[in-house]
């Protein structure tokens, strides 16, 4: 984090107090305070500090809570929000402790603290870094204001196979789509100081390759090249890092044998000794006492000491820390400079947040800050950008706003819980905007017949009759399905990518009337559904789309907004494909190839139903003129690429250029095709616009077999496209 002004205030707490220097301090003034302040602590403050212990769900405190707090035992607490309770809490740390060092309030802060915004899945479809940065700012803003000062977000695990439940957290399959993302939520939380005023601290999670999750089973072992991790997994943390965030959670998973939160490879060799990341490693929930079922330390002893010597500096729920640490360093397991060396990145943080000085949040700021108009206005129009128009046969959509009647059938219809995802914050379904009243709001004067048809899972067709006659009585059907915002998140992976229940019947009876329909879909991860896409007429991704979600959605729908949106993950035919991304490698038998076995199924195609990148729009664009500033470049030298895109149809809208690249023939094998650049553009009907990228050796580098990061010599194909198939081709060469 850049140091700026030098204003020192050493207005003292108390005599016994912590001093307050201001969070615009420099670096070095706030660490000469972490160092008097350390060395005043005892050994039972320092461990204190690297407890967080949790609220109740709902967001109080527990008892014993305040009694660490007075005894200045407790380092950050998580779930406990509200300016009142956060303020209750804080009180007691400030006034009673020994020497007053503030707790931080923790909370996670996914997609929106009450205003929610598109599940980040949703929002990695809009393809607009600046959707994730502006989400992530309101809700900065109004965690602050209730008190949070740390979110445990963005959560950055590329994730590759759907079934996992937490692929809805992340922004999908690919690392540089990822590193754009995780980038721009850290600059919309923390801005380019976290001390200021409706800043907090990010938290990029999970520490490492948790989205490798075998058989997409959530917490389960992951074993991944070291090759592949810097490659695919790391990148999106690094990206994270050089936006300055300030702390980082080390994963649940084992990692070729080692646990995330016992393994100094990931958490010192590389996030501190490579990368320089200063800030605070927090474990995730329990995950120290985790080593125990793991198999990696026999007791609860050997788990802190497992963790705290591998670099994670905070302990999340379980207190094995504060149990065994004094006894850890009284034995020499554990020098005490370890422990002084995870107080100090704690402290830091805090003086960094200016938590010293401004402990408190207020409770009329929160009251004038959350779900606000504008930003409700911004959760609409957000909302809309994430969508991914992904068929449109005939133009069935953007529907008339003349229609005199509609049907919105299906069980998602009337949601408003599902509508605000899961990991909704303090978000209440009350505040949210169903599909149903959102198109109630768009067509005041039309006749609305809605039918819930089906329930998301379960056997029973008992609404199909009700929901076919809404249908037959309409002059259009809107059907809304997918899945219930309780089936993906934490620990709820499936193992079907199907849609759930009854709701493919439903969608064949509707389909049945002959009349027009369109689907609307809802959830967490790639569906397979072949047959939607093979004979529904138009069929629109919506995700989870936030409090505003059903005014969004039929913004959409009628035309008032364009979905622009692209896939960030790929959807697959059958789960039988999982793991399906598009930057995958040849092999030596690619389909297509001259091989008659080749890699394939002998029951289904190889290919995907929908790529990575893919997404259509109201209008049509057209890519041309793709031009590279040079044929050859050196390994250390740079490339332009420039290409024109044109809105050719006769409506505005948004396309997203895509640059991918494919290192022909290097000494390692190398993916297909790598994303290397994108840009949203809006256009109107006619316009067209230069789009340029630029290629310097990162971009067309890859580690080696002996794990150095290298540029060989050689070709590259070009590829630039609206999609990962397809679109316009060059190469490069690149020399000695
Ligand atoms: C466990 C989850 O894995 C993590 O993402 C989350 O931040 C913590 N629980 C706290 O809720």
């Amino acid at each position: 984090m850049a140091p700026c002004l030098l204003l020192l205030a050493c207005a003292g707490a108390g005599p016994a107090g912590a001093q307050t220097v201001s969070a615009t301090a420099s670096d070095q003034e706030i660490e000469n305070q972490i160092s008097s302040l350390l060395a005043r602590m005892t050994l039972a403050e320092k461990l204190g500090q690297l407890q967080q212990l949790n609220g109740t769900w709902d967001g109080d405190i527990r008892p014993e809570q305040v009694q660490r707090a007075r005894q200045g035992l407790l380092g950050s607490v998580l779930y406990v929000r509200g300016a009142k309770r956060t303020t209750e809490l804080q009180r007691a740390a400030m006034n009673e402790s020994r020497l007053k060092i503030p707790i931080l309030f923790a909370f996670d802060v996914i997609h929106g603290y009450r205003t929610i915004f598109p599940v980040p899945l949703g929002e990695a479809a809009s393809w607009d870094p600046s959707v994730v940065e502006r989400a992530d700012s309101v809700a900065a803003a109004e965690a602050s204001a209730a008190g949070v000062r740390w979110t445990f977000a963005p959560m950055v695990d590329i994730a590759r196979d759907p079934r996992w439940g937490r692929i809805v957290e992340g922004s999908g399959e690919d690392p540089f789509l990822g590193a754009a993302m995780a980038a721009a939520a850290v600059r919309g939380f923390q801005g380019t100081n976290y001390s200021s005023p409706g800043k907090i601290v990010a938290c990029a999670k999970h520490w490492v390759a948790y989205g490798a999750a075998e058989g997409g089973r959530d917490y389960n072992t992951t074993e991944v090249s070291e090759r592949t991790l810097r490659e695919i997994y790391f990148p999106p943390f690094r990206a994270a890092v050089d936006a300055g965030v300030g702390t980082a959670m080390s994963a649940f998973n084992d990692l070729d044998g080692i646990p995330c939160t016992a393994n100094s490879f990931t958490l010192t060799d590389v996030l501190r000794k490579e990368w320089h990341f200063d800030g605070m490693v927090v474990s995730d929930w329990n995950a120290v006492k985790e080593l125990m079922a793991h198999g990696v330390a026999a007791d609860g002893e050997e788990a802190a000491e497992r963790a705290l010597a591998a670099g994670v500096d905070m302990e999340m729920v379980s207190q094995f820390y504060n149990v065994y640490g004094e006894q850890l360093v009284k034995n020499g397991k554990i020098p005490l400079a370890t422990i002084d060396q995870a107080v100090r990145r704690v402290l830091r943080i805090k003086y960094r947040l200016g938590l010293f000085e401004h402990p408190y949040a207020d409770k009329g700021l929160e009251d004038a800050t959350l779900l606000t108009a504008t930003n409700l206005t911004a959760a609409r129009k957000l909302a809309t950008r994430t969508f991914v128009l992904l068929k449109n046969d005939r133009e069935t959509l953007p529907l008339n706003r003349q229609l005199k009647s509609i049907a919105v059938i299906g069980p998602l219809a009337d949601d408003a819980q599902s509508m605000i995802g899961p990991w909704n914050g303090d978000g209440r379904k009350e505040d949210a905007v169903s599909l149903l009243a959102g198109i109630r709001a768009k067509l005041p004067a039309a006749k609305i017949n809605y039918a819930r048809g089906c329930d998301v899972t379960g056997d029973s067709r008992a609404g199909f009759e009700q929901a076919v006659n809404a249908a037959e009585e309409s002059d259009f059907t809107i059907l809304a399905v997918g899945e219930s915002a309780d089936m993906s998140g934490e620990a709820h992976s499936r193992s079907s990518l199907d849609l759930p229940g009854q709701q493919l019947a439903l969608i064949q009876a509707i389909h049945a009337t002959g009349k027009p329909y369109a689907v609307v879909l809802m959830n967490g991860r790639p569906l397979s559904i072949d047959w939607v896409a093979t004979n529904s007429p138009a069929i629109l991704e919506t995700w989870f789309a936030g409090t505003q979600g059903g005014n969004a959605i039929a913004d959409t729908l009628f035309g008032d907004a364009d979905p622009g949106g692209k896939l960030p993950v790929t959807f697959p035919r059958s789960v039988g494909q999982v793991p399906i991304y598009y930057n995958h490698k040849n092999t030596g038998r690619p389909p297509g190839g001259d091989s008659e076995d080749f890699s394939g199924y002998i029951d289904i195609p190889w290919t995907p139903l929908y790529p990575f990148g893919y997404g259509l729009s109201y209008t049509q664009f057209k890519l041309s003129n793709l031009q590279l500033s040079a044929r050859h470049i050196r390994p250390d030298g740079s490339v332009t690429i420039g290409v024109a895109v044109e809105n050719t149809g006769h409506r505005a809208g948004d396309e997203v250029v895509q640059l991918y690249l494919q290192d022909v023939a290097a000494s390692v094998t190398r993916p297909v095709k790598e994303l290397k650049g994108f840009e949203r553009v809006s256009l109107r009907p006619g316009e067209s616009r230069h789009v340029e990228f630029t290629l310097a050796p990162g971009d067309l580098g890859f580690y080696d077999q002996t794990m150095r990061f290298v540029v060989e010599p050689g070709t590259f194909k070009v590829m630039v496209g609206t999609s990962s198939e397809g679109g316009l081709e060059s190469s490069l060469e690149v020399r000695q």
